[in-house]
Protein backbone atom coordinates (compact mmCIF):
# COMPACT_ATOMS: atom_id res chain seq x y z
CA UNK A 1 0.00 0.00 0.00
CA UNK A 2 1.15 3.61 -0.82
CA UNK A 3 0.72 6.42 2.03
CA UNK A 4 0.91 9.84 0.39
CA UNK A 5 0.42 12.85 2.32
CA UNK A 6 -0.76 16.04 0.89
CA UNK A 7 0.83 18.61 2.40
CA UNK A 8 0.92 22.80 2.65
CA UNK A 9 -0.43 25.42 4.14
CA UNK A 10 -4.43 26.18 4.06
CA UNK A 11 -5.44 27.64 0.05
CA UNK A 12 -2.17 25.52 -1.10
CA UNK A 13 -4.67 23.79 -3.63
CA UNK A 14 -4.00 20.17 -1.32
CA UNK A 15 -8.09 19.69 -2.28
CA UNK A 16 -8.03 20.93 -5.45
CA UNK A 17 -4.85 18.54 -6.92
CA UNK A 18 -6.04 15.27 -5.17
CA UNK A 19 -8.65 13.83 -7.59
CA UNK A 20 -5.74 13.83 -9.87
CA UNK A 21 -3.00 12.26 -7.89
CA UNK A 22 -5.95 9.26 -5.96
CA UNK A 23 -6.94 8.57 -9.32
CA UNK A 24 -3.39 7.73 -10.93
CA UNK A 25 -2.99 5.71 -8.15
CA UNK A 26 -5.94 4.32 -7.44
CA UNK A 27 -5.64 5.82 -4.14
CA UNK A 28 -8.37 7.15 -1.07
CA UNK A 29 -8.44 10.52 -0.43
CA UNK A 30 -9.20 11.38 3.16
CA UNK A 31 -9.30 15.01 3.74
CA UNK A 32 -9.33 15.36 7.43
CA UNK A 33 -11.04 18.91 6.88
CA UNK A 34 -13.93 17.70 4.94
CA UNK A 35 -14.44 14.35 7.42
CA UNK A 36 -15.34 17.64 10.08
CA UNK A 37 -17.29 19.58 8.01
CA UNK A 38 -19.53 16.64 7.37
CA UNK A 39 -19.27 16.11 11.47
CA UNK A 40 -20.46 19.69 11.77
CA UNK A 41 -22.99 19.22 9.27
CA UNK A 42 -24.66 16.45 10.75
CA UNK A 43 -24.68 17.86 14.21
CA UNK A 44 -23.20 15.35 16.04
CA UNK A 45 -21.62 16.23 19.13
CA UNK A 46 -18.18 15.89 17.67
CA UNK A 47 -18.74 18.76 15.03
CA UNK A 48 -20.67 20.79 17.91
CA UNK A 49 -17.07 20.80 19.51
CA UNK A 50 -14.96 20.95 16.02
CA UNK A 51 -16.92 23.94 14.96
CA UNK A 52 -15.48 26.02 17.61
CA UNK A 53 -12.47 25.35 16.85
CA UNK A 54 -12.22 25.17 13.27
CA UNK A 55 -14.32 28.85 12.64
CA UNK A 56 -11.11 30.48 15.23
CA UNK A 57 -8.32 29.16 13.01
CA UNK A 58 -7.45 26.68 15.41
CA UNK A 59 -6.74 22.67 15.20
CA UNK A 60 -9.24 20.10 17.02
CA UNK A 61 -7.80 17.55 19.44
CA UNK A 62 -5.07 15.32 17.79
CA UNK A 63 -6.77 12.36 19.05
CA UNK A 64 -9.97 13.34 17.53
CA UNK A 65 -8.48 13.08 13.82
CA UNK A 66 -6.38 10.01 14.84
CA UNK A 67 -9.38 8.49 15.27
CA UNK A 68 -10.86 8.83 12.15
CA UNK A 69 -7.87 8.14 10.20
CA UNK A 70 -7.21 4.30 12.22
CA UNK A 71 -11.03 4.25 11.41
CA UNK A 72 -10.11 4.14 7.76
CA UNK A 73 -7.19 2.53 7.43
CA UNK A 74 -9.07 -0.23 8.77
CA UNK A 75 -12.24 0.04 6.99
CA UNK A 76 -11.36 0.76 3.58
CA UNK A 77 -10.46 -1.92 1.01
CA UNK A 78 -10.04 -2.28 -3.19
CA UNK A 79 -7.79 0.57 -3.35
CA UNK A 80 -3.39 0.99 -3.51
CA UNK A 81 -3.67 3.43 -0.75
CA UNK A 82 -4.39 6.91 0.79
CA UNK A 83 -3.99 10.43 -0.36
CA UNK A 84 -4.03 11.97 3.36
CA UNK A 85 -4.88 15.69 3.03
CA UNK A 86 -4.51 17.68 5.79
CA UNK A 87 -3.62 15.16 8.27
CA UNK A 88 -1.09 14.67 9.91
CA UNK A 89 -0.73 18.73 10.89
CA UNK A 90 1.76 18.59 14.22
CA UNK A 91 4.60 16.48 15.19
CA UNK A 92 2.12 14.14 17.75
CA UNK A 93 -0.13 13.30 14.38
CA UNK A 94 2.91 12.61 12.63
CA UNK A 95 4.90 10.02 15.36
CA UNK A 96 0.95 8.45 15.45
CA UNK A 97 0.72 7.68 12.15
CA UNK A 98 4.18 6.45 12.34
CA UNK A 99 3.17 3.83 14.65
CA UNK A 100 -0.25 2.97 13.16
CA UNK A 101 1.50 2.35 9.96
CA UNK A 102 4.58 0.24 11.73
CA UNK A 103 1.56 -1.86 13.04
CA UNK A 104 0.63 -2.74 9.28
CA UNK A 105 4.49 -3.35 8.39
CA UNK A 106 3.87 -0.04 6.60
CA UNK A 107 5.08 3.19 6.34
CA UNK A 108 4.46 7.19 4.83
CA UNK A 109 5.25 6.67 0.69
CA UNK A 110 6.04 10.56 0.51
CA UNK A 111 5.21 13.64 1.47
CA UNK A 112 4.02 15.57 -1.17
CA UNK A 113 4.16 19.58 0.16
CA UNK A 114 2.12 22.80 -1.93
CA UNK A 115 4.14 25.23 -0.91
CA UNK A 116 2.60 29.19 -1.76
CA UNK A 117 3.10 32.46 -0.20
CA UNK A 118 1.19 33.91 2.91
CA UNK A 119 -0.28 36.82 0.83
CA UNK A 120 -1.54 33.98 -1.74
CA UNK A 121 -3.01 32.06 0.75
CA UNK A 122 -4.91 34.98 1.72
CA UNK A 123 -6.05 35.91 -1.20
CA UNK A 124 -7.13 32.30 -2.79
CA UNK A 125 -9.50 31.89 0.92
CA UNK A 126 -10.78 35.22 0.17
CA UNK A 127 -11.48 34.23 -3.44
CA UNK A 128 -12.81 30.68 -2.47
CA UNK A 129 -15.19 32.50 0.38
CA UNK A 130 -17.38 34.06 -2.67
CA UNK A 131 -18.28 30.63 -3.72
CA UNK A 132 -18.32 27.98 -1.07
CA UNK A 133 -19.79 28.54 2.12
CA UNK A 134 -16.31 27.79 4.21
CA UNK A 135 -17.36 29.71 7.71
CA UNK A 136 -13.77 29.24 8.02
CA UNK A 137 -13.02 31.30 5.18
CA UNK A 138 -15.61 34.13 6.26
CA UNK A 139 -12.75 35.94 8.00
CA UNK A 140 -10.27 37.78 7.68
CA UNK A 141 -9.19 37.15 11.41
CA UNK A 142 -9.90 33.67 10.77
CA UNK A 143 -7.81 33.44 7.58
CA UNK A 144 -4.78 34.93 9.51
CA UNK A 145 -5.49 32.46 12.68
CA UNK A 146 -5.30 29.59 10.29
CA UNK A 147 -1.67 31.00 8.98
CA UNK A 148 -0.35 31.51 12.03
CA UNK A 149 -1.52 28.30 13.38
CA UNK A 150 -0.02 26.33 10.53
CA UNK A 151 3.47 28.34 10.75
CA UNK A 152 3.78 27.64 14.71
CA UNK A 153 2.17 23.68 14.58
CA UNK A 154 2.68 22.45 11.24
CA UNK A 155 5.65 23.48 9.72
CA UNK A 156 7.68 21.76 11.72
CA UNK A 157 6.63 18.52 10.10
CA UNK A 158 8.75 19.98 7.17
CA UNK A 159 11.90 18.98 9.17
CA UNK A 160 10.22 16.06 10.37
CA UNK A 161 9.74 14.68 7.01
CA UNK A 162 12.85 15.81 5.53
CA UNK A 163 14.86 14.10 8.56
CA UNK A 164 13.31 10.56 7.26
CA UNK A 165 13.82 11.57 3.40
CA UNK A 166 10.22 11.67 2.78
CA UNK A 167 9.91 15.15 1.61
CA UNK A 168 8.87 16.18 -1.64
CA UNK A 169 8.11 20.21 -2.41
CA UNK A 170 6.26 21.32 -5.45
CA UNK A 171 5.79 25.16 -6.03
CA UNK A 172 1.83 25.74 -5.70
CA UNK A 173 2.21 29.01 -7.51
CA UNK A 174 0.81 29.13 -11.21
CA UNK A 175 -2.84 27.90 -12.76
CA UNK A 176 -4.10 24.68 -11.77
CA UNK A 177 -3.12 22.76 -14.61
CA UNK A 178 0.79 23.98 -14.18
CA UNK A 179 1.15 22.65 -10.40
CA UNK A 180 -0.86 19.53 -11.52
CA UNK A 181 1.60 18.95 -14.34
CA UNK A 182 4.64 19.38 -11.82
CA UNK A 183 2.68 17.24 -9.19
CA UNK A 184 2.34 14.22 -11.21
CA UNK A 185 5.88 14.42 -12.95
CA UNK A 186 7.65 14.27 -9.04
CA UNK A 187 5.57 11.25 -8.30
CA UNK A 188 6.25 9.64 -11.71
CA UNK A 189 8.93 7.34 -9.75
CA UNK A 190 6.58 6.26 -7.72
CA UNK A 191 4.25 4.48 -10.26
CA UNK A 192 6.92 2.08 -10.96
CA UNK A 193 6.15 -1.00 -8.54
CA UNK A 194 9.28 -1.02 -6.76
CA UNK A 195 10.49 -3.20 -4.25
CA UNK A 196 10.23 -0.82 -0.52
P1 LIG B 1 -8.78 21.80 5.98
O1 LIG B 1 -10.08 21.58 5.34
O2 LIG B 1 -7.72 20.80 5.81
O3 LIG B 1 -8.29 23.22 5.55
P2 LIG B 1 -6.84 23.81 5.22
O4 LIG B 1 -5.66 23.00 5.52
O5 LIG B 1 -6.88 25.15 5.83
O6 LIG B 1 -6.78 23.80 3.69
P3 LIG B 1 -7.88 24.25 2.71
O7 LIG B 1 -8.88 23.16 2.51
O8 LIG B 1 -8.37 25.61 3.10
O9 LIG B 1 -6.99 24.48 1.41
P4 LIG B 1 -6.51 23.49 0.28
O10 LIG B 1 -5.03 23.38 0.33
O11 LIG B 1 -7.32 22.24 0.22
O12 LIG B 1 -6.84 24.42 -0.97
P5 LIG B 1 -7.96 24.28 -2.11
O13 LIG B 1 -7.56 23.21 -3.06
O14 LIG B 1 -9.32 24.25 -1.53
O15 LIG B 1 -8.99 21.97 7.55
C1 LIG B 1 -9.98 22.84 8.07
C2 LIG B 1 -9.88 22.86 9.57
O16 LIG B 1 -10.18 21.55 10.11
C3 LIG B 1 -8.50 23.20 10.16
O17 LIG B 1 -8.28 24.60 10.24
C4 LIG B 1 -8.58 22.54 11.53
O18 LIG B 1 -9.32 23.30 12.43
C5 LIG B 1 -9.36 21.26 11.23
N1 LIG B 1 -8.46 20.14 10.92
C6 LIG B 1 -8.35 19.52 9.71
N2 LIG B 1 -7.41 18.55 9.76
C7 LIG B 1 -6.92 18.57 11.04
C8 LIG B 1 -5.89 17.83 11.70
N3 LIG B 1 -5.18 16.88 11.06
N4 LIG B 1 -5.66 18.12 13.00
C9 LIG B 1 -6.35 19.05 13.66
N5 LIG B 1 -7.32 19.82 13.08
C10 LIG B 1 -7.59 19.57 11.77
O19 LIG B 1 -7.72 25.68 -2.86
C11 LIG B 1 -8.10 26.90 -2.24
C12 LIG B 1 -8.77 27.83 -3.28
O20 LIG B 1 -7.81 28.20 -4.26
C13 LIG B 1 -9.92 27.17 -4.04
O21 LIG B 1 -10.89 28.13 -4.31
C14 LIG B 1 -9.26 26.69 -5.34
O22 LIG B 1 -10.15 26.63 -6.41
C15 LIG B 1 -8.19 27.75 -5.56
N6 LIG B 1 -6.98 27.24 -6.21
C16 LIG B 1 -6.34 26.07 -5.94
N7 LIG B 1 -5.24 25.95 -6.71
C17 LIG B 1 -5.16 27.10 -7.45
C18 LIG B 1 -4.24 27.58 -8.44
N8 LIG B 1 -3.17 26.88 -8.80
N9 LIG B 1 -4.47 28.79 -8.98
C19 LIG B 1 -5.56 29.53 -8.61
N10 LIG B 1 -6.48 29.13 -7.70
C20 LIG B 1 -6.28 27.92 -7.13
MG1 LIG C 1 -8.83 21.42 1.45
Amino acid sequence: MKYFILFGPPGAGKGTQAAAIAERFNLRHVSTGELLRNEIASGSELGVMAKKLIDAGSLVPDEVVEGMIEALFNAVTGIDGFLLDGFPRTTAQAEVLDDMLAKRGESVTSVISLMIPDELVRERIRHRATIEGRTDDASDETISNRIATYHKKTEPLVAYYKERDKYMVIDGVGTIEEVRERVLSALEPFSKDRPE
